[in-house]
């Protein structure tokens, strides 16, 4: 009989935002395992570790490589494709021994999330079962209260890494924008919302629903690179009565 795994959405960090459903799986899991960068420990255990049962084995997924070398970069993608393919091997031999893996993912396990390189490898050879997640953009906006999109707003989900022309143009066309992956790339959406026109209404959140999370107008921040929870909001439904 072979064991299933299950893709756990942890929340955007307050450890209160995650889900009922998120408690009973973790409850049930013989195998956690959990994404981290080398050195550092997960965020997601260490939002979730509350509710691991005692005596789960514990599987930590160490990424050779974050931002040493650029995405793009054939080396980068040869390291990750190997790291994912070693790490679903792992769980596999698990999964093959009966066991439940539960596999941690900050907010939502399917949206920008680590869980999905597995999911590909893995879901169509074991049952598998996704739990959403409250995610990190969700939990920004609500710590900030901005409403975020209204009636026929259209909502656009950008990753920063992408160049600034093509930011530019989907921020002119947005009515309401969500902006992920700061970190180095702030100086570039800066200059992007600018030309698109949007810079005054931009909110810069970090570390949103965390211990230390602050949040000001994207125009009173400087362009010191911001960390790895950092995001832009820039909310829509303007001129709402
Ligand atoms: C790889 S994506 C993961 C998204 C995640 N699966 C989710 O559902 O929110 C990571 C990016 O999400 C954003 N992010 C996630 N949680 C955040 C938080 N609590 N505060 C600020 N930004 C956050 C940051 O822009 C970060 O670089």
């Amino acid at each position: 009989m072979t064991g299933r795994l299950i893709g756990v959405g942890v929340g955007p960090g307050d450890p209160e935002l995650i889900t009922l459903k998120a408690v009973r799986a973790l409850g049930m899991a013989d195998v956690i395992a959990h994404f981290a960068k080398a050195g550092n420990s997960s965020h997601a255990r260490a939002i979730a570790s509350a509710h691991f049962p005692p005596g789960a084995e514990e599987v930590p997924l160490l990424y050779p490589v974050t931002t040493e070398i650029p995405h793009r970069h054939e080396a980068y993608r040869s390291a990750i494709a190997a790291f994912y393919d070693a790490s679903a091997a792992a769980l596999a031999e698990r999964l093959m021994a009966g066991q439940t893996v539960a596999v941690l993912s900050e907010g939502d396990p399917l949206f920008y999330g680590s869980y999905m390189h597995l999911h590909v490898r893995l879901a169509h050879r074991f049952p598998t079962e996704v739990i959403a997640g409250v995610t990190g953009m969700s939990g920004c906006w609500s710590t900030v209260g901005a409403p975020i999109a209204q009636g026929e707003d259209v909502l656009m989900v950008l990753p920063g890494t992408l160049n600034e022309d093509a930011l530019a143009l989907r921020l002119a066309q947005a009515d309401a924008a969500v902006i992920m992956k700061v970190g180095r790339n702030l100086p570039k959406i800066r200059r992007a919302l600018e030309r698109a026109g949007r810079l005054e209404r931009a909110i810069y959140v970090e570390r949103g629903t965390m211990a230390g999370c602050t949040h000001s107008p994207l125009a009173a921040r400087d362009d010191a690179r911001a960390p790895y929870f950092a995001i832009v909001l820039v909310p829509g439904w303007e001129g709402a009565a």
